[in-house]
């Protein structure tokens, strides 16, 4: 495949920080029952937002509350207009809560897309209503990821271990990057980190081989925020610190 030009010319990992071996298999890859407690839905069933509206017993209350889905409704239109050009993509989740802390972090760092390759449900509780907002797309296998990459016009960079590994220190990102993450067991398959325009590694010095991957892909996206950041490219930079407004949910 074609190298971007904005491809790193990054050294490949040093040999004192060795890509860790397939990690033992510590839980079962199932999903486990402690879900049961919390809302699930699979992707189709998402929709709009849904606001419980107060008991309107007088046009104040009523008034109020319509000021407040005006307000909800311009920020949701301000804050997809401020998506940036990049997507955060995750092969063949197992664990529900994964997939929710994911789309939770791809809402704060205003990504275009989350796309979730293979069928999955996924714990709405974890994303804490950032699914709303932030498109999710779903994919059913490996050529309609490629097929919906090209549509999209992404650059794939694989945030796994691979000989080509680039330290994620050392890592400069293409220009529209959907950062693909691999499965809790097995990773990213081979074929796809090779199709990839370059592949990232976050070092790691402790013993337990491997990061939680919600956790690795937050690390990555904020990596590449904090790049642009450095390059005076991010569009708005003093965005990103949450404004308190009082009486509102920050989460509306
Ligand atoms: C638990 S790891 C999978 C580990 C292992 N390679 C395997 O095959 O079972 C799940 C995913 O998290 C991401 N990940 C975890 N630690 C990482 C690291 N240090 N650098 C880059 N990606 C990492 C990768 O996307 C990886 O595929």
């Amino acid at each position: 495949m074609t190298r971007l030009t904005t491809i790193s010319a990054a050294a490949p990992l040093s040999p004192l920080l060795p890509c860790p071996p397939t990690p033992p298999l510590l839980h079962s890859s199932t999903p486990s029952s402690p879900h049961l407690e919390f809302p699930f839905l699979t992707i189709d069933e998402h929709s709009e937002p849904r606001h419980t509206p107060p008991a309107m017993n007088d046009l104040k209350t009523q008034l109020a509350w319509e000021r407040r889905l005006e307000r909800r409704q311009r920020r949701r239109e301000e804050y997809r207009r401020g998506l940036r050009p990049f997507a955060i993509a995750a092969w063949n989740i197992t664990k529900e809560h994964n997939v929710g802390s994911l789309v939770r972090t791809a809402h704060a760092a205003a990504a275009q897309e989350l796309i979730l390759v293979g069928e999955r449900e996924w714990n709405v509780e974890a994303a804490k209503t950032s699914e709303l907002y932030t498109t999710v797309t779903r994919v059913d296998g490996r050529e309609d990821f490629r097929d919906h990459i090209r549509a999209m016009k992404w650059d794939l960079v694989v945030v796994d271990f691979d000989d080509r590994a680039v330290s994620l220190f050392e890592a400069e990102y293409p220009a529209r990057p959907c950062f693909l993450l691999g499965a809790e067991v097995g990773g990213v398959p081979k074929d796809l980190r090779d199709d990839a325009e370059m592949v990232v590694q976050i070092p790691q010095w402790g013993l337990v081989p491997s990061l939680n991957l919600a956790v690795a892909g937050s690390i990555v996206l904020y990596d590449f925020l904090g790049k642009l950041h450095q390059k005076s490219l991010l569009d708005r930079p003093n965005g990103g610190l949450m404004d308190s407004v009082e009486g509102d949910d920050p989460r509306g």
